[in-house]
């Protein structure tokens, strides 16, 4: 068989991987239009961003889309940690690796000719993601249920200190998507490896 037509990405992570989009881009959306009804940073996001009309109808898509994100998320979670995945394909970084990756990029010099690699550069920008998405669900969680998660609500401050924590790591995250997407159109193969999985 030729090298070039064996799987990528397996269907189980493209799969993940987009309905993880859809989630996040729902969950954002409606976040928003919930953060506008009581802004903790003395701003207000434009309404044309945001999902859901009103406080009431915001709170529903939030709570819908949580479902999706956090079950599609265990899933890929399970998936990556059953199969070794996340050991072959994240780690190990190195501090070395990093800094040698981070000058190829800044000097035009990162190669991508091998799609079924990351560079140091990937793996750390997708393992920061995934932790980053396990901060925003427990965060989430003391939001949601805070008098059940008192350990969590301590750990975060209470309750207005997991509303900043929350905050921060979804605009961590925004920070992770626009430059992940940058980096998927100036390399159009990738995003071709992630839909069709080779
Ligand atoms: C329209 C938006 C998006 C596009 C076009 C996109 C595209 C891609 C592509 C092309 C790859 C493979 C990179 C490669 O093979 O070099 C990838 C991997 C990945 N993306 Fe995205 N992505 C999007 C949104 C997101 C979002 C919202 C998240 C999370 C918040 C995310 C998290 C990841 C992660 C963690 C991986 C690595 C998956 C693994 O191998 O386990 N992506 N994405």
């Amino acid at each position: 068989m030729n090298p070039h037509d064996s799987v990528i990405h397996p269907s189980w992570l493209r799969l993940t991987h987009w309905i993880n989009v859809v989630a996040v881009v729902l969950m954002l959306m409606s976040g928003l239009r919930i953060f506008n009804a009581s802004p903790i940073w003395g701003f207000r996001v434009p309404e044309k961003i945001t999902l859901g009309d009103w406080l009431g109808g915001a709170l529903q898509w939030h709570f819908a889309a949580m479902w999706l994100l956090a079950v599609n998320g265990l899933l890929y979670l399970v998936l990556n940690l059953a199969t070794g995945r996340f050991r072959s394909k994240l780690l190990p970084i190195t501090p070395r690796s990093l800094l040698h990756d981070a000058r190829a990029a800044l000097t035009g010099h990162l190669a991508h000719d091998n799609l079924r690699e990351y560079n140091a550069l990937q793996r750390a920008a997708y393992l920061f993601i995934v932790l980053d998405l396990i901060v925003l669900v427990m965060s989430g969680l003391v939001l949601w249920k805070s008098v059940q998660f008192p350990l969590l609500r301590e750990l975060m401050a209470g309750y207005e200190g997991a509303r900043r924590v929350h905050f921060i790591a979804m605009g961590l995250l925004v920070a992770f998507v626009v430059g992940h997407v940058v980096m998927a159109l100036l390399v159009p193969k990738t995003l071709l490896a992630m839909i069709r999985g080779r």
